[in-house]
């Protein structure tokens, strides 16, 4: 196995390096070049009545949708079991309700009594190691941790990396001689952190995002393309669950320093405490092919008159709404950090209600949200127990996924932190940390690139090739 990586290490920090609003980032104004990309994507005559008639629907089902959703909190969100999920005949209306969500809960995942094992192991270790680095500085609630034994485990746990390939499978990949680019056969391991947040905590206060980058989102073309039905004035054609051109997108094109080295199709945590609305939860927009759509139209357009003249009803209508074709604005997209949301940048999206916090989960309960998801997590605990989650996406084989697992195996096999996270020596020196001869199980170890991948004969050809590849970039 390869000693060294291409890919640039990171500075040394923590997870509020990745967050305009964790770090108190004023908002910056873009360059010129995209007020010229705003006027290339509205385009000509033709598709900017197409986009106007479309920004009207869409804004109109909004403001219904922002009343169903604050009606139904948190009945929005799908809960499902385990084997609803993984059961080779489940049911339509369980897989209609994640797609039209794009976030739900998956039950009895993990056993009760292994997940809060996997707690007070997690404890044990953070204590053995009091030098961890974590946010907040004084008062460590998301730690810089990525190779305990725990999450060693818990990544490759059968039912976890069922659940993974049964989420990935969820997307359309659709090639009929196997696809080159993408499996949705695979799960691969990302490495990420965990959090134990305290009662009485308000300072981990993620606001509303959306991972994968931000103004990458229209200025890339192949980023662009996942979307094109929503930039051509058809946002009810957008189908978010088409994987080709997103494994192909540029997420990162300003070197963020929270930005992920892998398509991500799923993020997702595994919680091992019993945490449940105003304990410091998750929380989504609970329809994702209207929030993708208006993500996109939304920097295409601007107020004709200000809030403070109108009622809120007329401010939020069509009709105070124009084409922006002059300025550079991209509500919410500075470069280089992750797309956020507010009631200012995003007003129809009412966040204020719409917000939705995810139902109580249990230890070994899972929450899964996609990868176009606004997800935010809840100014303050107010519950009585640490809020606790490990950390763990659905990651499809890929090229570009597997060179980063190629480089996340060398960091792992040094006990440096993995290669999206900030540098520095990590848990190398660390009393009992996760090594290579702690991951048993041997699809756990081809998802970390520890073993190679088997090549069965009745595969389809795309998928052998990329298979092949994939085992060649890792050296086998
Ligand atoms: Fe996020």
């Amino acid at each position: 196995m390869e000693a060294t990586q291409e890919r640039k290490e990171r500075q040394e920090g923590d997870i509020s390096s990745v967050f305009s609003s964790l770090s108190g980032e004023a908002a910056v104004e873009l360059p010129a070049r995209f007020g010229e990309l705003k006027r290339q994507i509205i385009g000509d005559e033709t598709n900017q009545r197409s986009l106007v008639e479309s920004w009207s629907r869409l804004t109109k089902r909004l403001g219904q949708a922002a009343e169903e959703i604050d009606r139904k909190k948190q009945n929005c969100i799908p809960q499902i079991t385990y084997d609803e999920l993984t059961s080779p005949s489940s049911s339509p209306e369980v897989i209609e309700a994640i797609k039209t969500t794009g976030a739900f809960v998956l039950k009895n995942v993990i056993d009760r009594k292994v997940a809060e094992e996997w707690l007070s192991q997690t404890k044990s270790y953070i204590k053995a190691n009091p030098e961890v680095k974590g946010f907040p500085k004084d008062d460590k609630q998301v730690f810089e941790l990525y190779w305990s034994k725990v999450q060693l485990e818990a990544r490759s746990h059968p039912r976890a990396l069922e659940v993974q390939k049964a989420l990935l499978n969820l997307f359309s990949n659709s090639k009929r001689e196997g696809n080159e680019d993408v499996s949705t056969k695979v799960a691969l391991s990302y490495a990420d952190r965990l959090r134990i947040r305290h009662p009485g905590d308000a300072r981990f206060a993620l606001g509303p995002h959306a991972d994968g980058g931000s103004v990458e989102r229209w200025e890339d073309p192949n980023y662009r393309k996942v979307y094109e039905q929503i930039l051509r004035g058809n946002w009810e054609n957008f189908d978010p669950w088409v994987i080709q051109d997103r494994v192909k997108a540029e997420q990162n094109m300003y070197d963020g320093p929270g930005s992920c080295g892998v398509f991500r199709a799923f993020q997702g945590w595994t919680s091992l405490s019993s945490t449940g609305p105003n304990e410091g939860t998750l929380r989504v927009y609970p329809l994702l092919k209207e929030l993708g759509a208006y993500t996109m139209l939304r920097p295409l357009f601007r107020e004709i008159r200000p809030r403070s003249t109108l009622t809120q009803a007329d401010y939020l209508h069509s009709s105070n709404w124009e084409l922006d074709m002059q300025s550079t604005s991209f509500p919410g997209s500075p470069l280089a950090r992750c797309q956020e949301y507010n009631d200012n940048t995003h007003p129809h999206l009412e966040l204020n209600r719409t917000m939705v916090s995810m139902p109580r989960v249990e230890p070994g309960d899972q929450a899964w949200w996609h990868c176009d998801m606004i997800h935010s997590v809840e100014s303050t605990h107010n519950g009585t127990e640490p809020s606790s989650v490990l950390y763990i996406p659905a990651v499809p084989l890929t090229i570009q996924n597997i060179r980063y697992i190629k480089d996340q195996r060398i960091n792992f096999l040094k006990g440096k932190p993995a290669p999206d996270f900030p540098g520095g020596i990590g848990e190398s020196q660390f009393q009992g940390r996760g090594l290579d001869s702690d991951i048993t199980i041997k699809e756990g170890r081809q998802a970390m690139g520890l073993e190679a991948f088997e090549i069965p004969l009745d595969l389809k050809e795309g998928e052998k090739i990329l298979r092949r590849k994939a085992n060649e970039i890792l050296g086998f």
